[in-house]
């Protein structure tokens, strides 16, 4: 791989030693999908356990980096020049059902911009890694969106509404809008994997309301690092956290984005 920042180097390690532990939960949920007390808390405690150990990696090279995690919070709030953004599992639900659709993500952020970021999913060992300027890849080989010209026959993915949303309706209708103008929608449950795909062409769209910024730091970077499109649209900033995000190929873009009927802002 030709990626080599200092910041790169402690992400992919750091996501190796945490994905050892949750190998192992992942193995574990399997008896306590059949027991009586279920798996629920222990998706917690995983969770937590594998935010630990990013954390603790992480902050043993840069104690003073800002952190936002999803679990934790934000650690060192005042830094906002350089800052990891942190979900140690992308797709609990998945883990939590034994499927293996998650994914650790961590991105890192400099004066706001996303920089470099990893997306792994320890079960099928793909690791999807960025740097700005210097490519996307999985595992070692270079990836790309795909090259589909017509959103008729684009596959797209997304997410949501979660059961609190108050725009559930919109959401849904939006939803239907989309199916109707491309060949099929997907909803695969981990949104750094959804932007991973896209990265990398098994998907050639994707879009999603009211998703947090951990879900999608380190996919944006791996995204437009494999030439994809990525903007955000209705942002509110009253919550920077929160985002409307569209990601695709060069192609589709415009076309989705109107699709949505959205000016884009970015
Ligand atoms: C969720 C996943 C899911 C998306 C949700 C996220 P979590 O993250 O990314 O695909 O639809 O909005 O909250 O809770 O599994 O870390
Ligand atoms: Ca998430
Ligand atoms: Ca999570």
């Amino acid at each position: 791989m030709r990626l080599n920042s200092p910041q790169i180097n402690l992400i992919t390690k750091a996501c190796a030693k945490a994905s050892r532990s949750l190998i192992r939960d992942f193995g574990e949920i399997e008896n306590l999908q059949v027991s009586k007390k279920g798996p629920g808390d222990f998706v917690t405690s995983a969770d937590k356990r594998t935010e630990k150990i990013l954390i603790d990696e992480l902050q043993k090279a840069h104690p003073e980096y800002g952190i936002i995690t999803e679990e934790t919070g934000i650690i060192n709030k005042s830094n906002l020049k350089n800052r990891w953004i942190i979900d140690p599992i992308d797709g609990t639900m998945n883990f939590l059902n034994g499927i293996p659709q998650f994914a650790i993500s961590v991105g890192y952020e400099e004066e706001g911009e996303i920089k470099c970021g990893v997306i792994f999913n320890p079960i099928m060992n793909e690791m999807f890694c960025a740097e700005k300027g210097n490519g996307a890849f999985l595992n070692n080989k270079r990836i790309r969106v795909s090259n589909k010209k017509n959103l008729k026959d684009a596959i797209v993915v997304t997410g949501g509404p979660k059961g609190a949303s108050k725009i559930r309706e919109k959401i849904f209708s939006e939803y239907v809008n989309i199916s109707n103008n491309v060949s099929n929608v997907r909803k695969f449950g981990s949104a750094a994997l959804d932007m991973a795909y896209v990265a990398c062409g098994r998907f050639d769209a994707y879009w999603q309301r009211e998703i947090n910024y951990w879900d999608i730091a380190a996919g944006i970077i791996i995204l437009k690092e494999a030439g994809g499109f990525v903007n955000f649209f209705e942002e509110d900033i009253n919550f920077p956290l929160k985002k409307n995000i569209i990601g695709s190929n060069s192609n589709i873009h415009e076309k989705l984005s109107e699709l949505l009927n959205k000016k884009d802002i970015e």
